[in-house]
């Protein structure tokens, strides 16, 4: 089991990431024209919360996730909802082959920072988009190491200028970033703010 399929059931329960899902839904809307033509994927999905903000005015949508059991709370939520535009894929994207389907528009929450090789990652990102499909990243800015504390292996955030070069290097143009959203941890004099920014960027 994952940490993260541990964490699937009451993972929606938390009204931070809900906010957090539905600020990035927001920088995505008014970045991007969504559409009935618009077939979209969502890489390190969990339950959903961005894709479901998304849904409404989306032709397809793929939760893409490699927990079984955020993606099995994912599936409970469009069985129950009758979502017909959204389908599940288990797939961990650092290890498995990539699927064979392409997208116009992929998106991601707080899930690159888990993901050791980030221009791989880029390079797969821009595999799975087709021509002039783009690509919104949301993730912590560069951190001290604070927010996931000891023992986390993957990245403290990320510096803009460097993300923004390795997906250049990964055939992106348009590279942009905003700010999106600020989560605080702690209380008090050790309350810690953690802005988390969107890289929006377009496969020419
Ligand atoms: C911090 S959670 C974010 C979940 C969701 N985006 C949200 O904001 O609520 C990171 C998610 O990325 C998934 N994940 C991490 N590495 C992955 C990989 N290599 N391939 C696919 N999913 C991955 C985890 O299983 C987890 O569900």
């Amino acid at each position: 089991m994952s940490q993260f399929d541990a964490k699937a059931a009451t993972w929606d329960a938390d009204p931070v990431k809900v906010a957090r899902a539905a600020a990035v839904a927001e920088a995505i809307r008014s970045r991007v024209p969504l559409s009935r033509q618009t077939r979209a994927m969502e890489f390190g999905s969990g339950t959903g919360l961005l894709s479901f903000f998304l849904q409404p005015g989306v032709g397809q949508l793929t939760l893409m996730d490699s927990s079984e059991g955020m993606l099995a709370v994912a599936e409970r939520k469009i069985v129950d909802g009758r979502f017909d535009n959204m389908r599940t894929l288990r797939l961990d994207l650092a290890a498995d082959p990539l699927p064979s389907q392409r997208f116009n528009l992929i998106y991601s929450l707080m899930t690159a920072h888990h993901v050791s090789d980030t221009a791989r990652l880029l390079q797969d990102l821009n595999a799975l988009l087709e021509p002039g499909g783009q690509l919104c990243i949301a993730d912590l800015d560069a951190e001290d190491g604070s927010f996931h504390g000891v023992g986390f292996d993957g990245h403290n955030g990320f510096e803009r200028a460097h993300l923004g070069r390795l997906a250049q290097e990964a055939g992106f143009t348009e590279v942009a970033f905003s700010t999106v959203f600020r989560m605080t941890r702690g209380e008090g004099t050790s309350a810690r703010n953690y802005p988390i920014f969107m890289m929006y960027c377009r496969k020419p």
